[in-house]
């Protein structure tokens, strides 16, 4: 792991062999290769921003963030976040401790990015990996969401919240919460 080299990079910084290869690790990661088909490295929304480990040119590590406002229901109060999403780690390399130097440094930019927040949702088999990194899960809350086939649903999985320009203290108490637009 201490060969890996990681970047930041922005959506606009990616040329399609970058999206090629980020495409196949999220294949081989989430054992759907068809999903991730002609280069493309998004399921729902575009990343604006990416955090990326490569093992010489291949990614091993992918994590993309896009930042958004959630609105809290019934109130409509604002609260912006990174959005995070396509956390992935190549099968070859899982349970190294590779997964949770991916989301430190999707912290790191978290902050850089100036967002009070992140945020993401996950299946409930991942969330103590999530937890194991900092996360925390809002207890009880839904989110109401468009997902990748872009129909808006209700969301039970678990949605977690890590600190970023605020602390978690700042966050709103409320059960549900909007996102109007594709998960990551
Ligand atoms: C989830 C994932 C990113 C974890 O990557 P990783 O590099 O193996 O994670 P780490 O080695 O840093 O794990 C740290 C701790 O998190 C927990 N953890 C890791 N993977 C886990 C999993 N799949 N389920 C539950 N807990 C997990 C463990 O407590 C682990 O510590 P341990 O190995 O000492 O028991 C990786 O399994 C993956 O890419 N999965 C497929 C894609 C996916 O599900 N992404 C998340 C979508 S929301």
């Amino acid at each position: 792991m201490t060969d890996l080299t990681w970047s930041v990079a922005w959506e606009i910084e990616l040329d399609d062999a970058a999206h090629a290869g980020i495409a196949a690790l999220l294949g081989r990661a989430y054992a759907q290769p068809q999903r991730f088909t002609g280069g493309r490295s998004w399921a729902g929304a575009r990343p604006e921003v990416r955090v990326v480990a490569r093992d010489g040119a291949t990614p091993v590590a992918h994590a993309g963030i896009v930042r958004r406002f959630l609105r809290t229901l019934p109130e409509g109060r604002d609260v912006l976040v990174g959005d995070v999403g396509l956390v992935a780690v190549d099968p070859a390399h899982h349970r190294r401790g590779l997964g949770t130097a991916l989301m430190a440094r999707v912290v790191d930019v978290l902050v850089d990015l100036d967002v009070p927040f992140g945020f993401l949702s996950c299946g409930p088999a991942v969330e103590p990996f999530y937890r194991a990194a900092g996360w925390t899960r809002l207890p009880g809350v839904r989110v109401h969401l468009v997902d990748t086939h872009h129909r808006a649903r209700v969301d039970e999985d678990p949605a977690m919240v890590h600190a970023a320009g605020r602390p978690l203290s700042a966050w709103p108490a409320t059960r549900v919460l909007a996102r109007d637009g594709q998960l990551v």
